[in-house]
């Protein structure tokens, strides 16, 4: 018996090249070694502020991008979090055993109530009780993620070992995995690549748009004129090129922009070049997903059929133990 994998991704906007090197780069390399389940999860991104008439285009979108990506569905299950109704059921038993301080503790709680002012709600609170049930409803033991969600998993652990102590052993204890790129940075150099920020590149961004954008990206700062020298270690771009470009283009260009033989744009161009080579036939297979919604649409209907089985099974033993039938 293969180990279950759960990861998820918000239908929250474009699927970004961080979210990419972050997190479904890994997805894509552990589905054959794991029983992988793969959620979209709506009932995270309802806790910002969303227009209602977007969230179905933006599902189909995670949806498709991802197997685009290479989240084969013959190969995991892919499926909407709102269709599995037991992942809200295991959230509200989690919240009686979650201390409120546990939660005021999460940095991404924290960063979320500082950019939404205006709607601090409850569910941004619980956001990390919920992601707890995701993954113990189908008993996760491994979870794929960038480095923002660490916390998180963290506190799934925490979650799992109280719920087992109080009452009884049904849960295992979660284990992150990160890949190489745990935090890609924004197309701003200063803060983490992220949808809500608009300083990213999107996984099925056309080649103009990946040039216009990375032409404009901040380099090394201290590099102020063409034949000043560069510091590779320090240059965002640089950190792209690394899963982008190929070996000995790395390798060249780690020398020749220390040298100042070569000038940003240039070094800009060959990424872009790059990207665009990488991400072509990820943006054709999407352009050919997308319009076929029936297909997408019976994607998701297999995987939340499967998933509700599971969640349903799993519910009983938690109930049994916490004399509830
Ligand atoms: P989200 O878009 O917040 O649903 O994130 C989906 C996955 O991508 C999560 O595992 C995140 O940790 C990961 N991720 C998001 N942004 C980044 C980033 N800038 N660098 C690396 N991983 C990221
Ligand atoms: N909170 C995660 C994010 O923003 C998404 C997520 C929800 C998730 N439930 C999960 C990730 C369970 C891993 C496991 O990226």
């Amino acid at each position: 018996m293969k180990k279950r994998l759960f990861s998820g991704i918000q239908p929250s906007g474009d699927v970004h090249i961080g979210n990419y090197l972050g997190a479904i780069k890994n997805w894509v390399r552990l589905i054959d070694q794991y029983d992988c389940l793969f959620c979209i999860v709506d009932y995270h991104a309802i806790t910002i502020e969303y227009d209602p008439k977007e969230m179905q285009r933006r599902i189909f979108n995670a949806a498709a991008v991802n197997i685009a990506a290479g989240l084969d569905p013959e190969k995991c299950t892919i499926f909407v979090q709102s269709h599995v109704p037991e992942h809200t059921e295991l959230a509200w038993i989690f919240n009686t055993i979650t201390p409120i301080g546990h939660l005021e503790r999460m940095t991404q709680f924290k960063d979320k109530s500082k950019q939404h002012r205006e709607n601090i709600n409850a569910g941004l609170f619980t956001y990390p009780v919920l992601q707890t049930a995701d993954i113990l409803l189908y008993k996760g033991e491994v979870v794929p993620i960038g480095e923002d969600q660490v916390q998180h998993v963290e506190l799934s652990r925490e979650i799992a070992r109280k719920f087992n102590m109080r009452y009884g052993e049904i849960f295992p204890e979660p284990q992150e995995i990160l890949s190489e790129a745990p935090r890609i940075m924004g197309l701003d150099g200063k803060t983490k690549m992220s949808k809500s920020l608009g300083n990213y590149i999107s996984l099925v961004e056309s080649p103009e748009s990946i040039w216009k954008k990375l032409s404009t990206a901040v380099t090394d700062e201290n590099r102020k004129r063409r034949t000043d020298p560069g510091n590779p270690d320090i240059c965002n771009l640089f950190t792209l090129h690394k899963h982008f470009s190929k070996k000995e283009q790395i390798e060249r260009i780690n020398i020749v922009c220390r040298t100042a033989e070569i000038g940003c744009i240039e070094c800009k161009k060959i990424l872009s070049e790059n990207m665009v080579e990488h991400l072509t036939p990820i943006c054709l297979k999407y352009e050919r997903l997308i319009k076929n919604t029936d297909s997408l649409v019976n994607i998701l209907q297999t995987g939340a059929k499967r998933c509700r089985r599971m969640a349903g099974e799993t519910m009983i033993e938690v109930k049994k133990k916490m004399g509830l039938v």
